[in-house]
């Protein structure tokens, strides 16, 4: 935890995983990525392309099987408390209340019980949720669940935040109120921010840059830059235009292309 800004450094790392009848499996075959400190990047691909295995690599939950990867300049070695993760699927403890889970990092940080309240009602306002602090996991749907998860990542102030496609089960209208909430801790705090999505629209919306993958194995495609200014507009001509090309990139018929922008 801390103010510090922090890049994230991914230089040819591959994932290979053995199955049980010992056949390999590459799940992603050298990828080449960097997030400037501060920035916030997007990355989009289909399902099964190793976007969450990449994430887990950052988050030092998993190793590289060749490659490294660096936080802030340093090679990850394991989890820190400069990276928060906010899992694909939202890791709660079901035993603590919306509010107990939000407040748990911060009880492990050390952090002061007036502080730790000031926080946690903050932060659940944060992501809608004033009024289920006291509320379990399993009293929760889906999209609120993984908004509590979100408050607990961004509770401890992280210099690299991990999210795995933290809105995927939410409607609409919530989703573009979080995802706008999201943009104002991004600028608030500096943090570096990964940000995992299967929304063109929401990674042209959100992101300083997108990187595209493509499956088997996981790779790069490309790199979109958005230099639009925030707040966009999803109904602009020059929105749209990203839109389509990080549509393009998606498509199936563009994979093996040598990334158009580096890094
Ligand atoms: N622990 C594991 N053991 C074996 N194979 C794995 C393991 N974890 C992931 N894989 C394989 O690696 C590939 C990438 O998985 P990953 O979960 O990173 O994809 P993803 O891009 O996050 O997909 P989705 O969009 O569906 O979440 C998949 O083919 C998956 O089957
Ligand atoms: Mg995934």
């Amino acid at each position: 935890m801390g103010w510090a800004m922090r890049s994230v450094e991914v230089r040819g790392v591959t994932k290979r995983y053995w199955a049980e009848a010992g056949e390999a499996f590459d799940a992603l075959g050298g990828v080449d990525l960097e997030a400037a400190a501060g920035e916030f990047l997007a990355i989009l691909g289909p399902s099964g392309c190793g976007k969450t295995t990449l994430l887990r690599m950052i988050a030092g939950l998993e190793e590289p099987t060749t490659g490294e990867v660096r936080v802030g300049g340093r090679a990850v070695t394991g989890p820190g408390p400069d990276r928060s993760v906010v899992f694909q699927q939202p890791a709660l403890l079901p035993w603590r209340t919306a509010a107990a889970n939000v407040a748990f990092p911060l009880e492990v940080a050390g952090v002061p019980r007036q502080e730790r309240r000031r926080r946690v009602a903050e932060l659940l306002s944060l992501v809608g949720l004033e009024g289920f602090e006291r509320a379990y996991p399993h009293e929760l749907s889906g999209g609120m669940r993984q908004r509590v998860d979100l408050a607990r990542a961004l509770a401890t102030r992280p210099d690299v935040l991990l999210a795995d496609e933290p809105f995927g089960a939410l409607d609409a209208i919530t989703r573009n109120a979080m995802q706008e909430e999201l943009l104002r801790v991004w600028r608030r705090d500096r943090t570096t921010v990964l940000f995992v999505t299967h929304s063109a629209d929401e990674a042209v919306f959100l992101a300083d840059r997108v990187a595209v993958l493509a499956p088997r194995p996981g790779r790069l495609v490309g790199v979109v830059t958005v230099d639009l200014p925030r707040p966009r507009d999803r109904t602009s001509a020059e929105f749209v235009a990203l839109r389509r090309e990080v549509l393009d990139l998606l498509k199936p018929g563009s994979r093996g292309h040598a990334p158009r922008v580096g890094g």
